[in-house]
């Protein structure tokens, strides 16, 4: 396709959508012929797509790390070395690429001596988190949630790492510890065994060889519970804290902690600040890090929701493209080359916790269908920007937020969002290739206001002669039959991979883990063209050797 026909294509698409915006959903009858298209331009590259868009968030936050993940070495729930053993069977599985610790907020409350030293020496200290509310209002109970006992610190935290295959990245605290403590954390963790006291405590924790972590987050959310600063306060706290860290060999990536949503201010003035005194101080920063929630309105209940609800959480989800490209394009004023990358180290849908998970496991919940989407479509949208963003960290890996899982006690399963995750893991590493998308945009009220949400999306990549192509439909009732054509490569062979139900708030339990699990679909192709039917509310994968 010439980019003269290409456009054309592209603007009978908009047309299309804004001609759809009043129609609630197509009529089934139409369903069966095509009504949507994906062409993929095999030879169009944006960029590899970092495995480090598939990462995972692990914090000190109501039942993350006590429970979620560290149940005691004495403990009956099989284990290995006290970390739950079958979390890291499942996290392994997924290719989790980094797991950043020890927060979020509690990063900046966060005394990482602490966590070191003979578990019975280590003090306890109250959680940032300790006085936070469930939304039920349901009392809490003392217990490690509220009062940590640090027996999960830096050699755990690694340990787990290890375990899974992940690579540590750590936020330190810029809010209530000084830059030397930075310094000096980063010299326990990868100053050559026997070199010094800080390479003896850590061989004292039974760890002799280094850890050598190379992502150091610098505080987090300093315009809120990380200090309440200014980003040109930032800007200078940034600077100081990375004037000078040991190196061990070590390529240490310093992550900037970056805006809320759409507060493309923080981002501005932070660039202008930090390069204030020399552009030269970009060459510190690795990535810029955004957080963006995507909240539920109205019944904020994870699993009972309306299919207005629906598409309401899916559209804010989607608002993460504008928030790629917003806060790219305000980065460029202060560093035209980009030098920074993009990072996104908190993302998901967050809702209410589930009344059946105790009080103390904040925002605890099984997740449904829904967030599933939410979590195709994010990925999907990192996917698409594999040019700008280097590392995604979905908040959080078990029992609070868009978890990937939920364990209580000896009970334990896996969320839609794991299956998404194992899904998308073929995209890592892969050459994103670009994609255009025709299909009828759906109508849905939000307040009583009509909104408008595309009517198929997705990406896809690259690697090895095959090629990963993921799409979400959103439609809550309605299959879209699509014509899938290629440029710059031939389809031989197709296999698809479904998540995906007739209940949109399909979701799994401790009594049924499997509720909602992916199937598989074989898909013919004649004469190197794929026609396939897009389940209505789902996520897919196709694979398809070219
Ligand atoms: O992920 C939960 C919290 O959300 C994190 O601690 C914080 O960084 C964000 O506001």
């Amino acid at each position: 396709m010439t980019m003269q026909s290409r456009r054309a294509f592209i603007e009978a698409t908009a047309a299309g959508i804004a001609g759809a915006l009043v129609a609630r959903s197509i009529p089934a009858a139409r369903a069966q012929s095509t009504d949507a298209k994906l062409e993929i331009l095999v030879n169009e590259p944006i960029g590899t797509i970092q495995p480090d868009i598939y990462s995972h968030f692990v914090e000190h936050l109501g039942g993350v790390v006590y429970d979620g993940i560290w149940v005691g070495e004495g403990s009956s729930i099989p284990n290995v070395g006290g970390i739950r053993k079958a979390l890291v069977d499942k996290l392994k599985t997924i290719k989790p690429a980094v797991i950043r610790w020890p927060g979020g907020c509690f990063a900046d409350s966060y005394d990482w001596r602490d966590g070191i030293g003979a578990p019975a020496n280590r003090p306890r200290r109250t959680d940032f988190w300790a006085d936070t509310r469930p939304s039920q209002n349901r009392a809490t109970t003392d217990g490690p949630q509220r009062f940590d006992p640090n027996r999960f610190g830096t050699n755990e935290f690694i340990r787990f790492c290890r375990l899974a295959g992940a690579a540590p990245y750590i936020a330190a605290n810029v809010r209530s510890l000084p830059a030397r403590d930075l310094y000096q954390w980063i010299e326990y963790c990868n100053a050559p065994a026997g070199s010094t006291t800080m390479s003896d405590l850590r061989a004292a924790g039974g760890d002799r060889d280094p850890f050598n972590v190379q992502y150091w987050g610098v505080g987090n959310e300093p315009w809120g519970c990380g200090g309440n600063f200014t980003p040109e306060e930032y800007a200078t706290e940034f600077r100081r804290y990375t004037a000078w860290v040991p190196k061990f060999g070590v390529p240490v990536k310093f992550i900037a902690a970056g805006p809320n949503g759409g507060d493309r201010e923080w981002t501005t003035r932070f660039f202008r600040a930090l390069t204030a005194r020399g552009a030269g101080a970009l060459n510190g920063v690795y990535g810029w890090a955004l957080h963006y929630y995507a909240g539920s309105t109205g019944d904020r209940n994870a699993v009972q929701f309306t299919t207005d609800d629906w598409y309401d959480m899916l559209a804010r989800a989607d608002r993460m493209e504008s928030l790629v490209t917003q806060h790219w394009a305000s980065m460029a004023e202060s560093d035209p080359a980009h030098k920074v990358k993009l990072i996104v180290d908190e993302w998901g849908a967050w809702h209410a916790g589930a009344a059946d998970m105790p009080a103390n496991y904040l925002w605890a919940y099984p997740g449904s269908l829904r967030d599933a989407l939410v979590a195709g479509l994010t990925l999907d949208t990192f996917n698409r920007h594999a040019d700008k963003i280097v590392m995604a960290n979905v908040a959080q890996l078990v029992n609070t937020i868009h978890s990937l899982f939920l364990a209580r006690e000896d009970q334990f399963t896996v969320t839609p969002n794991f299956h998404v995750f194992a899904m998308y893991a073929d995209h890592q590493g892969g050459q994103s290739v670009r994609t255009v998308f025709s299909a009828p945009t759906i109508g849905f009220s939000r307040d009583g206001r009509a909104q408008a949400l595309w009517g198929l999306a997705g990406s896809a990549s690259l690697r090895d002669g095959t090629l990963t192509v993921t799409v979400v439909n959103p439609h809550a009732t309605d299959a879209r039959n699509c014509a899938i054509t290629l440029k710059g490569g031939t389809v031989r062979d197709v296999r698809a991979t479904v998540l995906s139900s007739t209940d949109l708030r399909a979701h799994n339990s401790f009594d049924r883990p499997d509720a909602l699990a992916p199937r598989d679909e074989t898909v013919s192709v004649r004469s190197g063209s794929v026609q396939y039917r897009f389940a209505p509310a789902s996520v897919t994968r196709l694979r398809m050797q070219l």
